[in-house]
């Protein structure tokens, strides 16, 4: 008896230390402080029947995890937590790969078993767009917004759709100023963190960057960040395309910068925009991917 749960304690312990030092996809997009800023500038900009809307679906919280007051930057932490425990079957919903050999995206092709994080946004939508009755559907609909908010944030991560072989990036093993890094958790994070991003402090700073729009629905906004993938983060400066070993320095962040300012703004008031038309009821379904 006591060695059986000797054995376990042992096993526990074990899986506790490889998880900790496990090499790859370790990283949330964006890192907390990214999805934070996108959700509360996102928020900033809400009409106010979406603001409303936006308070009574945090409180159906209650349903799905007996947490009905976060508030909404939080909230949009949760996807994160949720794909490696109650959501397992999230996972996928987080990205979407393309394979390294295809030039551009193809939902049918990439899109695995039709989940992905073009179809997360377009189901989270419906349900969103949906009178919810009971607890079950109140349940449902807490978790949309909290999927919405913080997948929207995701697909502005150019390695979000990145290559299937290098999962997005995370095998790709990198020296970023004197430490090792991976090439995704660069993009989620490093960068920002090198800018010297912060949640609450960077709102102000990033509420200022208002980059022009062109891209009017979600496939569009995902093209636009296998384009950033390929030609930025996989590039180096001169073009060649990056591979385990090699260092990154100033000239790659410098070029980077900019890039993940102007995405993460992007983030926001698309995100804005979606709530601010599912309050007042005219979604244009032209934002939609499946028709
Ligand atoms: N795991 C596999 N591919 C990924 C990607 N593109 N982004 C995040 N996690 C992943
Ligand atoms: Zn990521
Ligand atoms: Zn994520």
């Amino acid at each position: 008896m006591h060695q059986i749960a000797l054995k376990k304690g042992c096993l526990i312990l074990l899986s506790a230390v490889l998880l900790i030092l496990s090499p790859v996809d370790k990283a949330s997009a964006w890192g907390a402080d990214g999805h934070r800023l996108i959700c509360a500038m996102a928020e900033a900009k809400l009409t106010p029947e979406a603001k409303s809307m936006l308070s009574e679906t945090l409180r159906m919280g209650k349903f799905l995890d007996n947490n009905a007051d976060e508030d909404f930057p939080e909230a949009c932490l949760w996807p994160d937590k949720a794909r490696h425990t109650t959501h397992k079957g999230s996972y996928e919903e987080h990205f979407i790969n393309v394979p390294k050999s295809e030039d551009s995206v193809d939902l049918a092709r990439d899109c695995a078993a039709l989940n992905c994080v073009a179809t997360a946004i377009q189901r989270n939508l419906v349900y969103l767009s949906r009178d919810a009755q009971g607890k079950r559907e109140k349940a449902r609909k807490a978790a949309a917004l909290r999927f919405l908010a913080h997948f929207v944030g995701d697909l502005h991560q150019p390695l979000h759709v990145g290559n299937g072989e290098d999962w997005g990036g995370n095998k790709i093993r990198v020296n970023w100023y004197g430490k090792k890094a991976n090439l995704h958790g660069i993009w989620d994070y490093e960068i920002l963190k090198k800018a010297g991003i912060t949640y609450p402090d960077s709102l102000e700073y990033l509420q200022e960057i208002k980059p022009e729009d062109s891209a009017s629905d979600v496939l569009a906004w995902i093209r636009t960040s296998f384009r950033l993938a390929r030609d930025n983060a996989y590039k180096d400066t001169e073009g060649n395309l990056i591979a385990s070993g090699d260092t990154l320095g100033d000239a790659y962040f410098e070029r980077a910068k900019p890039i993940v300012m102007s995405q993460i703004s992007l983030s926001s008031s698309r995100l804005a925009y979606l709530l601010n038309e599912l309050a007042a009821g005219t979604l244009d379904t032209n934002i939609l991917i499946v028709q």
